[in-house]
């Protein structure tokens, strides 16, 4: 009787834990990949692929590359970084399981992805400390990497930064010479010639409240504001995941550079 039972127990363990869970692949899905792919696997943008009815095998195998990181894109890298095997099979499982979109199909931005709190900083060339410089002769771009007091001390201190903490990042273009090359100041870096827009991070209390923890940084929300100060409309999941390894650094790239601030 009891081998019986038992025989009965590993006959249904060994299929059930191989089957993939679509329900629980959706339930994932909704919620954290909705933001890029669509909850139905239809992408928000270009950039983005479709994974609605693609094969679940080659899903899979997607996953398990950009997980180990033989397949490489930075925001991937860190959501596949947090799946298990499991979430795996049942997230392909359930993309496969979707219906295919036409080429002209789009999903629209999650709300909590669009809805940032954070504010333009007015007074922020007064009252922030500028604390880095950074060439990128790629895009013939210079930015300006500007923190508040609340950022700076904690850095300083050593400490993680706190609510309260904005950290905003000028893109200006670089003044070219008559070849197109950036021209490079006295003090090593490209001259800034236009504003293009200003790239801002901050954080205070309940503002990571309606973000999934895959993309969640902690406090954080992202935004970016044109020269005269308006909010454009980003993904702020794309911010959010790219930055998310950094959890160990406040989420700051540059915290170093902002320690060392003079
Ligand atoms: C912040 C945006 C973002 C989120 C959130 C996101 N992805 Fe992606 N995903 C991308 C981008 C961008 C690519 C294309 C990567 C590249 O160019 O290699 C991609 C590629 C993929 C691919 C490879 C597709 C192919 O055709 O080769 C799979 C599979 C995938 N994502 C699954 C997921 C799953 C599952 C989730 C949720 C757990 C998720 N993604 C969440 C942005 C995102
Ligand atoms: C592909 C990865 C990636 C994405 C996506 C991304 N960032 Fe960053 N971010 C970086 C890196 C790397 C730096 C360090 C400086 C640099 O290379 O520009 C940085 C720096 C920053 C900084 C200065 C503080 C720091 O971390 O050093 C701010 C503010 C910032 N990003 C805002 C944003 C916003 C807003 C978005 C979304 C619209 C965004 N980032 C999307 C990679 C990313």
């Amino acid at each position: 009787m009891r081998r019986a039972a038992l025989r009965l127990v590993v006959l249904m363990a060994v299929p059930l834990a191989h089957a993939a869970d679509i329900e629980a692949g959706r339930a994932r899905a909704v919620t954290v990949c909705a933001a890029c792919h669509g909850a139905t696997g239809i992408s928000v943008a270009e950039s983005i692929p479709n994974l609605a009815a693609q094969r679940a095998g080659y899903l899979a195998a997607q996953l398990r590359a950009l997980k180990d990181g033989t397949r490489k894109n930075a925001m991937m890298n860190a959501i596949a970084a947090q799946l298990s095997a499991a979430d795996i099979d049942n997230l392909a499982a359930y993309f496969a399981a979707q219906p295919g979109a036409q080429a002209s199909d789009k999903s629209g931005l999650l709300p909590n992805m669009k809805a940032t709190r954070v504010p333009f900083p007015q007074e922020f060339r007064n009252t922030f400390t500028r604390y880095h410089t950074m060439n990128f002769p790629a895009t013939k771009q210079v930015r300006q990497f500007y923190a508040n007091k609340a950022a700076l001390q904690a850095a300083k201190a050593g400490k993680p930064l706190p609510d309260g903490a904005m950290v905003v990042v000028e893109v200006h273009t670089a003044r070219l010479d008559l070849d197109d090359k950036p021209i490079v100041g006295a003090d090593g870096f490209f001259v800034p010639e236009h504003l293009l827009a200003y790239s801002t991070m901050g954080r205070a209390a309940g503002w990571g409240a309606d973000i999934p923890d895959m993309l969640r940084n902690e406090n954080w929300n992202y935004a970016v504001f044109t020269p005269e100060g308006k909010p454009r409309t980003i993904n702020q999941a794309e911010c959010l995941a790219c930055h998310k390894p950094l959890d160990k650094a406040s989420f700051v790239f540059t915290l170093k550079e902002l320690a060392g601030a003079k």
